[in-house]
């Protein structure tokens, strides 16, 4: 009797999740004719995550031959991804009139991402996204000193130097490299020094760095309802969203003590990038505007999300890809020295001008940032008006991506687009253009990454840095071949181990 019973209630348990699973991955109509990146390879990237490489070269670009768009089942919907170079313009060009992002709340707003990110700028819709924008840009809108991103750098040189015993040594460097993009954001954008460099401990530190490692997890990204499911939720992702939230809080508690003192100055403070300063002035004006600290906290989070683990990606990439190339890196080492000079004090800011004569570590990084492009694939899109794309006809209410490794990899743009060869941004063909107009790590458009000068400038100064203090090598035990990507959102290398040996 009572295992019958029991049968009765396990299978329609099984009935039941079977229709969810069914109806969840339903694919809507207008995306039946499109050709679809199976499940079980999402499945099979989620459990034992590839490179974006390997997935572009294994899946994306035998569709992309065929087809340049395909469908994919990512964060809970179907989506067109398109690969082809005119239809990506043609999708930024869309951007803002028929074609605008999601808010994240509008899909599986119980998963860990949604939670941390809110409703905030990157992937607002058009009317809060103008509000945003409109309060801070001028936060963007000035050119970067090179003096904070290298105090930062002069502790990581220092903190390394430390943990080497004679003048070399194996140094886990992907860590450090996030610490210090983290230590640098919080300084420079919001006046708070999370000094992880010499204190890993920092709670707050850890925290949103773990945060960063595992929202995106692959498995999740794919089927956000497994957030839902006890013991396969992953309550501790929830709690350092917590953790993380009280320093959020209470910065924001800070901040507004400050601005109601009498005689504070007022924002926009000619040259400040003092982020949390400039919402807070904004929403002053009228009691009606003021954002409620829990909007402020989902403004914030999504600039952390934007603004340090994806210059930390790309520094990491480039200090591997100089490792595995030394005569790139030689090549580079001899422009900053001819720059900068090869005396005592070992570790001095770069300025600015010596920066911006660093033709070649600029080529390096440009070259780094198509080769590895810390976010491949921008999703998040939603067509809001009918329109045509290329050839196709695409109905109000899809959702859309660019593939943005396809167009760095597409070899009718590139020459050899596999080797990598930072001469080719040295080089400007007649008329003053080389396949640039293709290079787009940061997008391009209205919703082009707010970030870019800040992050060039940072990678500048750390790549700077890191050249003139140190020569670097892969160990010869290196268990990465290539590096892999913990992660869809952000293409992240994971247990960097360089050898590293201090040159002063
Ligand atoms: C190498 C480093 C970086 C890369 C490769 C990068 C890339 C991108 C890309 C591709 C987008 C557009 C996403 C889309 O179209 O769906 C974006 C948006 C954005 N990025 Fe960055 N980013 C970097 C660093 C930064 C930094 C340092 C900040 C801020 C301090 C930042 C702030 C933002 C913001 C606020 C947006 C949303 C802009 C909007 O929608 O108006 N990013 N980024
Ligand atoms: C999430 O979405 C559901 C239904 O769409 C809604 O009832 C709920 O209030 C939302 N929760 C949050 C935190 O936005
Ligand atoms: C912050 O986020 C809210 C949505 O949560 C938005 O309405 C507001 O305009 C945003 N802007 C600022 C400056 O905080
Ligand atoms: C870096 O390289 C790009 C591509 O060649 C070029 O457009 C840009 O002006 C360079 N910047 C500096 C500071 O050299
Ligand atoms: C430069 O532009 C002219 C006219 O648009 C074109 O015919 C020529 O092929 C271009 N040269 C190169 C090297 O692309």
């Amino acid at each position: 009797m009572v295992s019958a019973a029991l049968e009765i209630v396990v299978s329609s348990l099984v009935a039941g999740l079977v229709y969810i699973v069914y109806r969840l991955l339903r694919v809507p109509d207008n995306l039946r004719p499109f050709p679809s990146v199976p499940i079980y390879k999402l499945v099979k990237w989620a459990f034992w995550s590839t490179t974006p490489r390997a997935q572009y070269l294994e899946m994306r670009e035998p569709l992309y031959r065929a087809h340049e768009v395909y469908r994919i089942w990512n964060f809970g919907r179907w989506k067109l991804i398109f690969n082809n170079p005119d239809h990506i313009h043609q999708i930024y060009r869309l951007t803002n009139s028929a074609i605008d992002k999601v808010p994240l709340t509008s899909a599986a707003n119980y998963s860990a991402i949604t939670t941390f990110l809110g409703n905030g700028i990157i992937f607002a819709g058009l009317k809060d996204w103008h509000r945003i924008r409109k309060v801070v840009n001028p936060a963007f809108a000035h050119p970067w000193s090179t003096e904070e991103f290298g105090v930062c750098m002069q502790r990581l040189v220092q903190t390394v130097r430390r943990q080497m015993p004679d003048k070399g040594a194996l140094i886990r460097v992907d860590r450090l490299i996030k610490r210090v993009t983290l230590d640098i954001f919080g300084k420079v954008l919001i006046d708070y020094d999370f000094n992880c460099v010499e204190k890993p401990d920092s709670p707050y530190a850890a925290a949103i760095i773990k945060i960063m490692d595992e929202i995106t997890m692959p498995l999740f990204s794919a089927f956000p309802f497994l957030d839902l499911i006890p013991g396969i939720r992953r309550a501790q992702l929830y709690r350092d969203i917590a953790t993380f939230d009280e320093l959020l809080f209470s910065l924001i508690q800070t901040k507004l003590q400050q601005q109601q003192q009498p005689g504070k100055p007022p924002y926009p403070a000619k040259g400040s990038s003092d982020l949390l300063g400039m919402m807070l002035d904004a929403s002053d004006a009228k009691d009606a505007d003021r954002l409620s600290p829990k909007e402020l906290r989902d403004n914030l989070t999504n600039f952390f999300v934007a603004g340090f683990d994806t210059s930390a990606a790309s520094i990491n990439h480039w200090l591997f890809m100089l490792a595995k190339d030394p005569h790139v890196q030689a090549r580079a080492r001899l422009e900053v020295l001819e720059a900068m000079g090869d005396e005592l004090p070992w570790d001095a800011v770069p300025t600015s001008e010596q920066i911006n004569g660093l033709k070649y570590v600029n080529a390096t990084i440009m070259e780094n940032l198509r080769y590895n492009p810390p976010i491949s694939l921008t999703a998040g899109r939603m067509v809001v008006k009918d329109c045509q794309i290329g050839p196709y006809h695409v109905a109000r209410g899809t959702a859309l991506g660019m593939h943005l490794y396809a167009l760095h990899f597409d070899d009718r743009l590139w020459t050899d687009p596999l080797a990598f060869q930072p001469e080719r941004f040295l080089v400007t063909d007649a008329n003053g253009s080389n396949d640039k107009h293709n290079w787009l790590p940061f997008g391009m458009g209205a919703r082009k990454c707010l970030g870019t000068n800040f992050a060039m400038q940072e990678m500048r100064v750390i790549t700077t840095m890191m050249l003139r203090c140190f020569e670097w090598s892969l160990p010869a035990d290196a268990i990465y071949a290539d590096i892999r990507s913990p992660a869809f959102g952000t293409f992240s290398p994971t247990d960097v181990v360089l050898n590293l040996r201090a040159r002063l």
